[in-house]
C-alpha cells in the first residue's frame, strides 16, 4: 500500500489542504510553523487513530472549529484505490470519531487493519539519551503495535506486578505471610520469560542486519532475566520485601546501544546517536515487514537536522523501496529524485 493523496479539512492548523505523493521519498518543505509536522500527524493519525505521543486527541480539530475530515487515498499492490475517511465532531469537550472505508462505516479495528505507519522525529534520540524507562516505552510501544499478543501479555505482567508489590509492602508491615506471595510468582515469571523473549528477538534481529554489523554498532540487552529460582531465593526476597518492589524482570531491563565498544549514551557524537537510532527505526521497519507482511509508510519529522552528506547518503540508501515522507526546512541537494512539496 502507498498512500496518494491526502486530504485535511480543518485539522490543526489547515482550513483545507490536498496534497498527491510519489510512492517513494517525498520531502514536504516550508517555512518554521506553517504545518509541516501536522501533515505527518495526519498521516499517523489515519493509521492509527491516535494523536502523535504526547498530544491530546481535542487539539487535533483546528481552534474554533467543531469538525474536521482527513482523507487518504491508498493503492494497493494491484493497482486499486482505497478511500479511507475520518471524521472528527467536537462536541462538549468530547471528540467523536466515525470511520469510513469508501461509503461504509466501519469500527476502529477494521479501519485500522488498513495501513501502517513508522515516525521519526528528533525527540526520539532520548530512547538512546533518556532513562532506561524510556527505552523499555518505546520498545513496548512498537512491539504492542505488531503484536497483539505481546500488548495482552504486557499488560497481563503489569497487573500481577503491581499485585506483587502490594503484597511486599504488606509483608514488610508485618500483616502478610510471605506464603502469600507464591501465586503470583509463578505468573510473573511466565509472562517475564515471554516478554524478555520477544524483547530479545527484536534486539537480536537489529544486531544482525548488515549495515549495522559492519559500523559495529550494536544494541546490547541488558536483561533483568527473572526466574523461578531467582524468585524464590531467600536472600532476593529479603531485600524486595525490604525495599517493597520486586527486583528483577522486563521492567527493570534496559537497552544500550554500542558503537565499538563505547556506551553512545556516554561518548556518542550527536550524528552517531542519530544514525544509530535511525538504523533501530529501520529495524523497526524490517521487523514490521516480517511480521506483518506490510510495508509501512515512514514518516520523519525533520530528519536532516545534525546529519551530514555522508550520514544523510547512508540513509537515502536504505530506503530506496519504501515511501517516504520526510520534512525539511530547504532542500537538499543530495535527494535529486525526491517529490518535493513545497507549502507557501
Ligand atoms: N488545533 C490547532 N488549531 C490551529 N492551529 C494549530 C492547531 N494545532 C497546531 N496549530 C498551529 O500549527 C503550527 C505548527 O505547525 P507545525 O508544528 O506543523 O509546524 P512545522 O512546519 O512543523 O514547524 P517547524 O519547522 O518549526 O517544525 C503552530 O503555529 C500552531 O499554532
Ligand atoms: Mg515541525
Amino acid at each position: 500500500m502507498y498512500l496518494k493523496k491526502l486530504r485535511l479539512k480543518n485539522f490543526r492548523s489547515w482550513p483545507n489542504l490536498e496534497l498527491e505523493f510519489s510512492q517513494k521519498l517525498n520531502i514536504i518543505v516550508g517555512r518554521n510553523a506553517i504545518g509541516k509536522t501536522n501533515i505527518l500527524e495526519a498521516i499517523y493519525f489515519l493509521a492509527t487513530s491516535r494523536p502523535l505521543p504526547p498530544h491530546q486527541l481535542a487539539d487535533l480539530i483546528k481552534n474554533k472549529e467543531k469538525v474536521s475530515s482527513l482523507v487518504a487515498v491508498l493503492v494497493d499492490i494491484n493497482g486499486y484505490e482505497h478511500l479511507l475517511n475520518i471524521n472528527l465532531v467536537l462536541e462538549e469537550n468530547l471528540l467523536r470519531q466515525a470511520f469510513f472505508i469508501g461509503k461504509t462505516r466501519v469500527n476502529r479495528q477494521q479501519f485500522l487493519d488498513e495501513f501502517r505507519v513508522l515516525f521519526f522525529e528528533p525527540a526520539d534520540l532520548h530512547f538512546i539519551i533518556g532513562s532506561p524507562s524510556r527505552r523499555r516505552r518505546v520498545i513496548d510501544r512498537f512491539l504492542s503495535s505488531v503484536d497483539w499478543q505481546y500488548a495482552k501479555a504486557l499488560a497481563t505482567y503489569q497487573k500481577v506486578l503491581r499485585q506483587r508489590n502490594n503484597l511486599l509492602y504488606q509483608i514488610k508491615n508485618g500483616q502478610l505471610e510471605t506464603t502469600r506471595l507464591w501465586p503470583w510468582n509463578k505468573s510473573l515469571v511466565k509472562y517475564s520469560n515471554y516478554l524478555q523473549r520477544k524483547r530479545g528477538e527484536l534486539i537480536e534481529f537489529f544486531n544482525h542486519q548488515q549495515e549495522r554489523a559492519k559500523r559495529a554498532v550494536r544494541l546490547e540487552y541488558q536483561k533483568a532475566y527473572l526466574s523461578l529460582e531467582l524468585i524464590r531465593d531467600e536472600k532476593n526476597l529479603r531485600q524486595e520485601i525490604e525495599r517493597g518492589i520486586t527486583l528483577w524482570g522486563p521492567h527493570r531491563d534496559d537497552f544500550l546501544f554500542l558503537w565499538g565498544d563505547l556506551p553512545l549514551l556516554r561518548f556518542g557524537s550527536r550524528g552517531q546517536q542519530r544514525l544509530a537510532y535511525l538504523w533501530f527505526f529501520l529495524s523497526q521497519r524490517d521487523w514490521l515487514k516480517k511480521v506483518t507482511q506490510r510495508q509501512p509508510i515512514l514518516l520523519l519529522d525533520d530528519l536532516f537536522a545534525e546529519l551530514d552528506a555522508e550520514f544523510t547518503q547512508l540513509f537515502r540508501d536504505s530506503i530506496q523501496n519504501d515511501q517516504t515522507i520526510i520534512t525539511d526546512v530547504e532542500e537538499r541537494e543530495l535527494l535529486k529524485e525526491a517529490k518535493v512539496i513545497r507549502l507557501e
